[in-house]
C-alpha cells in the first residue's frame, strides 16, 4: 500500500480554492487523475505486435459501441495466450458521455503511462479503467489498492471518525442489498451524507459492477480496514482499490 503524496498536494490545493472560490460548481466536479500501476509481471507486447494491436482495438470498439449506459464494461478479446481482458468503471455519478469522456482520458493516459504493457490499470476521479491478460471477474483484487486524504484534521476526531465510520456502514449496506437492483444488474454503488457535530459529511461507496453482492460486502470490509491509516480525523479521504473504493467529504463532490 502507498500513498500519493504528489496527489495529497492537488487535493489540499482543491480544498484552498474552494474556500476562496465563491462559485465552485465546477470544482466540485473534478477528474483528475489519481494513480496507475504498470503490472510488468504480465510482460509488454512486442513492438508492432499484430496481437496486441488487433485485441486492445478490437475491445475499445466493443466499448465505443455499448454508449457507457450502465458507466461499467467488461470485455474478453482474442485467443490464448494473447487474450485481453478490459475493464472499465465510471463513479456512479457518471454515466453516458462522462463516462465516456473519463474513460477516453483513462485510455490515452494508461497508454501513455504504460506503453505496450499486457496488465496495467489507471485511476481518476470519475472511472476506472484496466486492461489484462487474466480474467478478474468476481474476484477480488487485494494487490492494488492506495489512499488520498486531506492534510487537514478536523476538530472533534472521535466523534468524526465514528460518525464518518457509521454512515460508510450504512452505505455500504446499502450498496450492497440484493434487492438493490436497475434491470437485472446489481447497484453496488450507494451516496448520501450526514450531519456530524457543525459539518455535513458527503460519501459514497462502490463496487465494480463484476461483482456479486456477497463479493462487494468482502472487498468494502477489506478496504474499511484502512480507514484508520488513511482517514483518521481528515476533513476528506478515499481508499481506492480496482475492485471497490469509498470517499468523504466535507463539501459535495457528486452530481445531484
Ligand atoms: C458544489 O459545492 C457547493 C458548495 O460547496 C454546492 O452548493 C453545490 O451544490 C455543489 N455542486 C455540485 C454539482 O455538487
Ligand atoms: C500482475 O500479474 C500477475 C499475473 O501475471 C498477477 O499474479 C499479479 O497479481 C499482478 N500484480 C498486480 C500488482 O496486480
Amino acid at each position: 500500500m502507498l500513498s500519493i503524496f504528489g496527489s495529497v498536494h492537488i487535493l489540499a490545493v482543491v480544498a484552498i480554492q474552494l474556500l476562496i472560490i465563491p462559485s465552485v460548481s465546477s470544482l466540485n466536479l473534478t477528474n483528475a487523475y489519481l494513480h496507475h500501476k504498470c503490472n510488468n509481471t504480465e510482460g509488454k507486447y512486442s513492438y508492432g505486435s499484430a496481437a496486441f494491436e488487433k485485441y486492445i482495438n478490437l475491445a475499445l470498439r466493443a466499448m465505443d459501441s455499448d454508449n457507457f449506459l450502465n458507466g461499467f464494461g467488461f470485455i474478453e478479446r482474442g485467443e490464448d495466450p494473447n487474450k485481453v481482458f478490459v475493464m472499465y468503471q465510471c463513479r456512479g455519478d457518471s454515466y453516458g458521455s462522462k463516462c465516456q469522456s473519463c474513460i477516453s482520458a483513462a485510455v490515452s493516459g494508461l497508454r501513455r503511462r504504460c506503453p505496450r504493457n499486457k496488465g496495467a490499470v489507471i485511476w481518476y476521479d470519475q472511472c476506472l479503467f484496466e486492461i489484462s491478460t487474466i480474467n478478474s471477474f468476481n474476484k477480488i483484487d487485494y494487490e492494488n489498492d492506495f489512499y488520498l486524504s486531506n492534510p487537514k484534521n478536523v476538530n472533534d476526531k472521535e466523534l468524526f471518525n465514528k460518525e464518518t465510520s457509521a454512515l460508510l456502514v450504512e452505505l455500504t449496506n446499502k450498496a450492497t442489498d440484493k434487492n438493490n437492483m436497475v434491470g437485472n444488474q446489481f447497484v453496488l454503488y450507494a451516496a448520501g451524507e450526514k450531519r456530524i457535530g457543525t459539518k455535513n459529511v458527503y460519501a459514497m461507496v462502490q463496487c465494480t459492477k463484476d461483482l456479486v453482492t456477497t463479493t462487494c460486502a468482502a472487498c468494502f470490509e477489506w478496504i474499511f480496514k484502512m480507514f484508520s491509516k488513511c482517514c483518521d480525523g481528515k476533513r476528506g479521504g478515499r481508499v481506492l482499490g480496482t475492485s471497490c473504493n469509498f470517499r468523504y467529504e466535507l463539501y459535495p463532490f457528486l452530481r445531484n
